[in-house]
């Protein structure tokens, strides 16, 4: 994008400027779980947390060397950082990542369910396995990883000198949560399942004072969706559906997702940050209806 003669449109002139938010210590002493964490918007909340203060788990599946360079970053920044393979649609996976992290770093204060995936198809072609994939990872994944991580809080109990809610899970959900989106029926029905998964545990740990949010992105600038940035037309074209008129960077979930972390959102749970330039804002509706 930075042959772009179009200043709104000039995505390394945004990165330039956002470089200059530093992230607030507001982390320090706290442990957090990223999954999917070696790519894309994962690896930027990982690394967004440890810029926070939190030591931080680097899940990933495969390219380990990618996970092994977001470790590497981490320790950068002077934070205890492991990376740890699973599967998050895999019960004994699962578990296991989440006991090796609590046995490496003694509690757990912070999970971000955030791995996720597309398998995109016209509904009628979409095969039995193309849904079951996509369901698996993306909602059964954050079920898994949720009440992993609602144990171990319910487990080692309100640390208050650490974090004022004794633990917080925050959910990667999507736009899609509330856009319908043609082609990608597994993708959507995932993440609108992803946010009443989110609220009905929101509802039923409050009382254990765990808060339990999630995060909608909007176009991310990341690899799940290349074709939707990687040519002038194509980023001409995501334009009409983002009114503030510039591509998301991972960056920008990663502050979200570090104050949905911190005690300054004490008092928020079971409610979804939209992280979209607007998108959700039905731009559409900005010249008609
Ligand atoms: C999808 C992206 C898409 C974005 C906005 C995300 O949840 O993963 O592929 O660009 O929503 O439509």
């Amino acid at each position: 994008m930075s042959s772009s003669s179009d200043p709104l449109n000039d995505a390394p002139l945004d990165d330039e400027r956002r470089g200059d938010i530093a992230y607030q210590p507001v982390l320090p002493g706290q442990v957090a779980l990223v999954t999917g964490a070696n790519s894309g918007i994962g690896r930027a909340v990982a690394l967004g947390l440890a810029q926070a203060g939190a030591d931080v788990a680097v899940n990933f599946l495969d390219r380990p060397e990618d996970a092994r360079a977001v470790v590497e970053a981490i320790r950068g920044y002077g934070r205890r950082a492991i990376a740890v393979q699973a599967d998050v649609s895999d019960e004994a996976q699962v578990d296991a990542m989440f006991a090796q992290v609590t046995a490496t770093f003694g509690a757990l204060h912070i999970a971000v369910a955030n791995a996720g995936l597309q398998d995109d198809c016209a509904f009628e072609a979409m095969s039995l396995g193309q849904w079951n994939k996509v369901i698996a990872v993306n909602l059964t994944g954050q079920f898994l990883c949720a009440r992993a991580a609602i144990r171990q809080f319910d487990q080692q109990g309100p640390d208050p000198g650490v974090s004022l809610a004794t633990g917080k899970v925050i959910c990667m959900s999507s736009v899609h949560q509330e856009i319908p989106w043609a082609g990608h029926a597994n993708y959507a029905a995932s993440k609108g399942g992803v946010m009443m998964l989110m609220r009905s545990i929101a509802q039923e740990v409050a009382p254990r004072r765990i808060r339990v949010n999630g995060i909608a992105p909007g176009a991310i600038r990341t690899g799940i969706n290349t074709k939707a940035w990687d040519t002038p037309q194509a980023y001409a074209d995501l334009m009409a559906h983002v009114p503030y008129k510039r591509i998301g960077e991972p960056d920008d979930v990663a502050r979200a997702a570090v104050w949905l972390a911190s005690d300054a959102s004490d008092y928020v749970t079971g409610t979804t940050l939209f992280v979209d330039g607007g998108m959700t804002l039905y731009p559409g509706f900005a010249t008609g209806g």
